[in-house]
C-alpha cells in the first residue's frame, strides 16, 4: 500500500493538532509532506512541522527556489492523498471557487488525487450558508470530509459544531481512503436513523431508531474502501470517519437526498422511515385552548427502498432492505423482497431488545438463499454484511445461483 500524504495546514488554532496528526500518520508508515498557508504559520511554525516530517515545509508559490525544486504541480501529483487540516472556511471557499493565489489553493486546484478535508472553525462560520454551500460544492466534486465535531471552542465559553476532528479520527479516515479494500472505487448509499415528520413547528411524529446499525454499516463499508454517503435522520451519533453524512428530517427529504446521491453500486436502506406523516403541517403552533382535541390525519410517506429498487438506469446493482419482524421472520422477509423489488433483506427479530440495543440477531435473505447469523454486536453484523456486499459486487455469492 502506497502512503504518500500531502498535508496542507490551514490557518486556525487547530493547526497545533496537525502536528500530532503528522506523528499519527508517520506511525502508520505514511510519508508526509507539508504545505502551510501564510495564516497557518501564525499558529505553528514551519520549523516544528519540518522537524516532525524530517524535510522542508512548503510555504510559498512564488519562491523561486521552492518552485524550481518541487513546484506546486509536483506537490499536487506526487502523493496518494491530500489532507487539509485544519480546513478553514477561507481555504474551503478558495477551493470551491477554484482560486489559486497561494501555494495551498494552487495545489488543491492542480491535483487529481483524493482530498480529505478536516474543517475547523467557529460554529457560526461553519453554519453560515456560504460555508455550507462551499462544503456542498466540494462534496459534489468528490472531496471527502472528516468532522467537524461538536464541542468546546477555543473562544472561551463557546460550544458547537466546528471543532476539528481529532488526529486519530483524521488518520483513520485517511487510511480508509488509502486502503485498497475490496470495495475501492465502489459507491455505497446507506440510510439510517428515524425520520421526523412535523405536525407543527414544535411537534412531530417519529420513532425510537438509534441509527446504530446503519452507522455501523456505513463505517464497515468505508473500511473496505467504499465511498460512502450516509443519509441520516436525527441521531445522537457522530459521522463515522471517511463517510459523507447528509442530515435530513422527513421521509421526503431522505428520498430526495438518496436520489441526489445516485449513482451508487450498492444501497443499504437501514433507516426506520416513518410510514406516515401528518397530511398537513401547521405553520404555527397548534393551540391547546382552541376547539378541543386537534384531529391529525395521516398520509403515506414515499417508500424509499421501493423507489430505489425500481428498474432503471440509476438503480444500484445491489439494493438491500431491512425488515424488523416479530414473527414468521423469513416468510415476511421473502414477501418483502417481492413487494419492494430489492435484492436482499436483512431481517431482524425485534421481539427482544434489539431496537436501541448494542446487539442484533439477523437473517440474511437473498432471492435464492437464507442465512441465519448468530446474535452479535451491531458492528460485527455490519462487518459481515459489508463483506457479503463486497463478495457480491465482485461476482462471488451469496445468493448467486
Ligand atoms: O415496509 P417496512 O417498513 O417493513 O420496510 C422496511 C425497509 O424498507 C427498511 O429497509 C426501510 O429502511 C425501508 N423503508 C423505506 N421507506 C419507507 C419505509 C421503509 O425505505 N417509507
Amino acid at each position: 500500500m502506497s502512503k504518500r500524504v500531502l498535508l496542507i495546514i490551514g490557518g486556525g488554532i487547530a493547526a497545533y493538532k496537525s502536528l500530532e496528526l503528522i506523528r499519527r500518520l508517520k506511525e502508520r508508515g505514511a510519508a508526509v509532506r507539508v504545505v502551510m498557508t501564510e495564516a497557518a504559520q501564525r499558529f505553528v511554525t514551519p520549523l516544528a512541522a519540518g522537524a516532525l516530517v524530517g524535510e522542508r515545509v512548503f510555504t510559498d508559490l512564488f519562491d523561486q527556489a521552492q518552485e524550481f525544486d518541487v513546484g506546486h504541480i509536483r506537490l499536487a501529483r506526487e502523493c496518494d492523498l491530500i489532507i487539509v487540516a485544519p480546513a478553514t472556511a477561507d481555504l474551503m471557499a478558495k477551493a470551491a471557487h477554484g482560486l489559486a493565489h497561494d501555494l495551498a489553493s494552487a495545489v488543491l486546484l492542480a491535483t487529481d488525487k483524493p482530498v480529505l478535508m478536516a474543517p475547523a472553525m467557529n460554529p457560526h462560520m461553519w453554519a453560515n450558508p456560504a460555508t455550507q454551500r462551499n462544503v456542498a460544492t466540494l462534496q459534489a466534486q468528490g472531496l471527502r470530509f472528516v468532522g467537524p465535531n461538536e464541542g468546546e471552542m477555543a473562544e472561551r465559553g463557546e460550544r458547537g459544531l466546528g471543532r476539528m476532528a481529532e488526529p486519530e479520527q483524521i488518520r483513520d479516515a485517511a487510511l480508509a481512503l488509502l486502503t485498497d479494500g475490496p470495495l475501492k472505487g465502489k459507491r455505497a448509499l446507506v440510510t439510517a436513523g428515524p425520520t421526523v415528520e412535523a405536525i407543527d413547528p414544535v411537534r412531530f411524529l417519529s420513532n425510537r431508531s438509534s441509527g446504530k446499525q446503519g452507522y455501523a454499516i456505513a463505517a464497515a463499508l468505508a473500511e473496505l474502501g467504499a465511498e460512502v454517503t450516509l443519509v441520516s435522520g436525527p441521531t445522537a451519533l457522530a459521522a463515522p470517519s471517511g463517510v459523507t453524512r447528509i442530515n435530513v428530517e422527513s421521509a421526503r427529504e431522505m428520498l430526495a437526498a438518496c436520489e441526489a446521491a445516485l449513482p451508487s453500486d450498492v444501497a443499504v436502506m437501514v433507516a426506520a422511515v416513518a410510514d406516515w406523516r401528518p397530511s398537513a403541517t401547521a405553520e404555527t403552533k397548534l393551540k391547546k385552548d382552541k376547539t378541543g382535541l386537534p384531529a391529525i390525519t395521516l398520509r403515506e410517506n414515499p417508500d424509499i427502498l421501493a423507489t430505489l429498487s425500481k428498474p432503471g438506469k440509476k438503480r444500484p446493482k445491489l439494493v438491500i432492505g431491512f425488515a424488523a419482524e416479530t414473527d414468521h421472520v423469513e416468510e415476511h422477509a421473502r414477501a418483502k423482497i417481492a413487494k419492494k423489488g430489492c435484492d436482499w433483506i436483512v431481517a431482524n427479530d425485534v421481539s427482544g431488545d434489539v431496537m436501541g440495543g448494542a446487539e442484533n440477531q439477523v437473517l440474511l435473505i437473498t432471492k435464492t438463499s437464507a442465512e441465519t447469523w448468530p446474535r452479535m454486536a451491531k458492528e460485527a453484523v455490519a462487518r459481515k454484511l459489508a463483506a457479503a456486499i463486497a463478495a457480491k459486487l465482485s461476482g462471488k455469492s451469496p445468493g448467486r445461483k
